[in-house]
């Protein structure tokens, strides 16, 4: 799978502020959690860590929007988690189950967590054993996620793809360890081929800290950067961007005017 290839535009939803934000991206999330539902009978989803996305998850939780989702048809995944047990403050899992988990009802084999407690290499390993077994592949194939949320971070990061690392090169594996220098941490994550699979991935990004980042890879119409979230280019999917003005403030009129028009 070519990681840089053709991509169709992205949609850019801007947003204003953090909690219109979380609004647009929940109800995306609903509409394709239908979409798949109807078309597959499960809405296959990779959430994304961090702490954007968790205005998200306990909208989703909440009172408006529980009902709206056919939770036991829905299958959570994680686009990356910290290699820490599932109850410590860094988890990914830990803050999905504090805002969503325990507030909807599935049953526990629908929810896929990256065992960050393991060794790194075994849990990347198994991980990826388990999208094997819940996709039930033909050889070559590739896992196609209904939904892949991401954030970004300031220096392009995204799921817990940094620059300048060998993970950005990985086109066999799906799920790697990576040790992040910077972080002085291990983390497991999704490889961008898997990302690029996925019939949807959505960008979540609020913030003034991004506006930079995100005008570099949104308004630059030159190959890939390196900047690993300038990677994603979803092989046969959409690729949406829903960003909060804070973090778009950056972004030229062109594009600014482009999701005005949408709205
Ligand atoms: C993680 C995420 C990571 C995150 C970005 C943005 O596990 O931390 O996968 O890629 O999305 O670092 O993080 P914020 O949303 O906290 O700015």
């Amino acid at each position: 799978m070519g990681l840089s290839c053709p991509v169709t535009k992205p949609e850019i939803i801007i947003c204003r502020d953090a909690g219109d934000l979380a609004l647009k991206a929940a109800e995306q999330f609903v509409l394709l959690a239908d979409a798949a539902i109807a078309r597959s009978g499960r809405f296959a989803v990779a959430l994304s860590g961090g702490s954007t996305p968790r205005a998200l998850y306990e909208l989703l939780g909440s009172a408006g929007y529980r009902d709206r989702v056919d939770w036991p048809r829905v299958r959570l995944f994680w686009g990356d988690e910290r290699c820490v047990p599932p109850d410590h403050p860094e988890s990914n899992f830990r803050m999905v189950q504090e805002t969503l988990l325990a507030k909807v009802r599935m049953p526990p084999e629908n929810i896929h967590r990256m065992m960050g407690e393991k060794a790194p290499a075994e849990a990347a390993a198994a991980y990826e054993q388990e999208l094997r077994e819940f996709f039930a592949l033909q050889p070559g194939q590739m896992p196609r996620f209904d939904l892949i949320l991401l954030g970004l971070g300031e220096d392009g990061h995204t799921a817990s793809l940094f620059p300048g690392t060998s993970a950005l090169d990985e086109t066999e594996r799906w799920v790697i360890a990576v040790y992040v220098e910077k972080l002085q941490s291990h983390r497991l994550t999704l490889t961008l081929p898997v990302i690029n699979a996925a019939s949807q991935v959505t960008f979540l990004v609020s913030g003034a800290s991004k506006a930079r980042i995100v005008s570099e890879i949104l308004a630059s119409d030159s190959a890939p950067l390196d900047y690993p979230a300038a990677k994603v280019r979803p092989v046969d999917g959409r690729l949406a961007w829903i960003i909060d003005r804070d973090a778009a403030w950056n972004l030229p009129s062109r594009l600014m005017n482009q999701s005005a028009a949408r709205d």
